[in-house]
């Protein structure tokens, strides 16, 4: 007899965000190579300015001023970026930076993700045996249903921790990129006042792209000034921000190499500020005993209860071990595991699906009921027959990347198919 349901939508949708400035949180970067052949000497790359790197070759790197680590930051970016001639510095403005080989200075891949986790998505991450997972957070809408600025810093710090531990390990680079709210919301995004906390990072009126294709983008999306590529990539660099896809675009004279110079120069700052030149020793020992550990598990799962929204409760939560021997659990989430990461997302340490949660309490009985898509109503009545078994019923409904993800808007706000049907039911 199926008394009472309970419903838990999963929802998939990636665009509010939050980010920690590395500088709060330790978000880091570098990598001395993405090519699996530098990967595997990666173990060995120490820093740029470590006077051991050359020296069976007789260069002694701290003869650089930029490696002179009693100048300040911004004079040795100086310093660095005047030693490259103007080819060599086109080929650090991609998100895939080549390096100097003369100047001891490795290729660095700009490209890692840390949307709710450290994510697989861009070259500069993987993971392998090694690192086979990290702590996957909630999708950044259950993040944001939270309303709470301490958890998100908490989460910043870990996502950050776990980073640099991949980083240590060759897995993963220094600098991380999210997906962002669309700036250009001015009053409707939230801003979050106050240093020290993890911000929303929301600057209206500055929009300065620094994605990995944000210039096509421009170019072929917004058109909004009608550009050429060439007159894209100008105007980002003179934003004052990193144009991270610049490809093999040359400059056309719309842009000086001062414009270039200072672009860089931010770029050297922020490695230098993340200890790759000069190696960090409070990070320097976070390793694979820092990544999933049962404490960063433990606060995904806090994240994910103070996210869930409860719409009504009459009477019906918490459910009693003692009075519900019997769950039906039913939905095309109820096995699910994948949908569950969304997007933007790494490996997680491990699964738990809806299944094996309730097992833990009671007997469970599984019928799918509807997949995702439920063109038709054949599976919803099994489900509907093991619901009147059951002392309660779980129904786990709603979308996955297939019905709405980053380039494909859901074509209405209702559950796919017959899923709700099913719920009805
Ligand atoms: C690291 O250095 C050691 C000693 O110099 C060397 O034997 C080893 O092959 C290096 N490892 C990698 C992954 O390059
Ligand atoms: C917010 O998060 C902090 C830090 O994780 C936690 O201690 C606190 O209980 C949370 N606040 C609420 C209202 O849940
Ligand atoms: C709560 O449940 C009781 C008993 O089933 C019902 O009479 C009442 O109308 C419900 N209240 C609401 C607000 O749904
Ligand atoms: C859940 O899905 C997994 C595959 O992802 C499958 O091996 C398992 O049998 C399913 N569980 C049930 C109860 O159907
Ligand atoms: C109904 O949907 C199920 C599951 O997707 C499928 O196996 C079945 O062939 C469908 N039946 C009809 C009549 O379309």
């Amino acid at each position: 007899m199926a008394s009472f349901s309970l419903i838990v939508l999963i929802s998939v949708s990636f665009t509010v965000f939050l980010s920690v400035s590395a500088e709060d949180a330790r978000v880091s970067t570098a990598d001395l190579s993405s090519s699996g052949q530098a990967m595997k000497h990666r173990k060995n790359f120490t820093y740029v300015c470590d006077p051991e790197r050359y020296k069976h070759l007789g260069l002694n790197v701290l003869k650089f001023s930029f490696c002179d680590s009693s100048l300040s930051y911004s004079t040795r970016a100086k310093d660095l970026v005047r030693r490259m001639t103007l080819a060599e510095k086109v080929r650090q403005l991609g998100n895939k930076a080549y390096g100097v080989p003369r100047l001891g200075l490795p290729k660095y891949e700009w490209w890692s993700e840390a949307l709710h986790g450290v994510s697989k998505i861009g070259p500069g991450t993987f993971f392998d045996t090694v690192v086979p997972g990290a702590t996957s957070f909630p999708t950044v809408v259950l993040l944001a249903a939270t309303f709470n600025e301490s958890l998100w810093k908490n989460i910043g710090q870990v996502v950050s921790t776990e980073a640099r531990a991949m980083y240590n390990l060759g897995r993963a680079g220094l600098t991380f990129w999210s997906p962002n709210i669309n700036v250009v919301c001015r009053e409707l995004c939230p801003r979050t006042p106050g240093r020290g906390g993890s911000r929303i990072r929301v600057q209206p009126g500055r929009t300065p792209p620094q994605d990995c294709d944000s210039i096509q983008v421009m170019v072929d999306n917004h058109k909004y000034l009608q550009d050429t590529k060439e007159d894209a990539v100008a105007r980002t660099l003179k934003a004052g921000e990193y144009a991270m896809l610049l490809s093999s675009v040359y400059i056309q004279g719309k842009v000086q190499v001062k414009d270039i110079d200072t672009s860089l120069e931010y770029l050297y700052i922020v490695l230098m500020r993340l200890g790759y030149f000069d190696g960090n020793r409070a990070y320097d020992k976070l390793g694979k005993d820092n990544i999933c550990t049962d404490e960063n598990i433990e606060l995904a799962a806090q994240a994910a209860r103070e996210g869930i929204v409860l719409l009504k409760n009459n009477k019906t939560l918490p459910l009693s071990t003692n009075k519900i021997r019997k769950i039906a659990v039913v939905g095309p989430h109820a096995n699910a595991t994948f949908p569950m990461i969304g997007n933007y997302a790494g490996i997680p340490c491990r699964y738990v699906t809806a299944i094996e949660g309730f097992s833990k309490y009671a007997k469970v009985i599984y019928r799918i009921g509807c997949d995702v898509t439920c063109k038709n109503e054949s599976l919803i009545w099994p489900a509907v027959r093991a619901a009147k078994e059951a002392d309660a019923t779980i129904i786990v409904a709603g979308l996955d990347l297939s019905v709405e993800a980053e380039g494909l808007d859901r074509e209405d706000l209702l559950l796919p198919g017959y899923q709700t049907q099913l719920i009805q039911q």
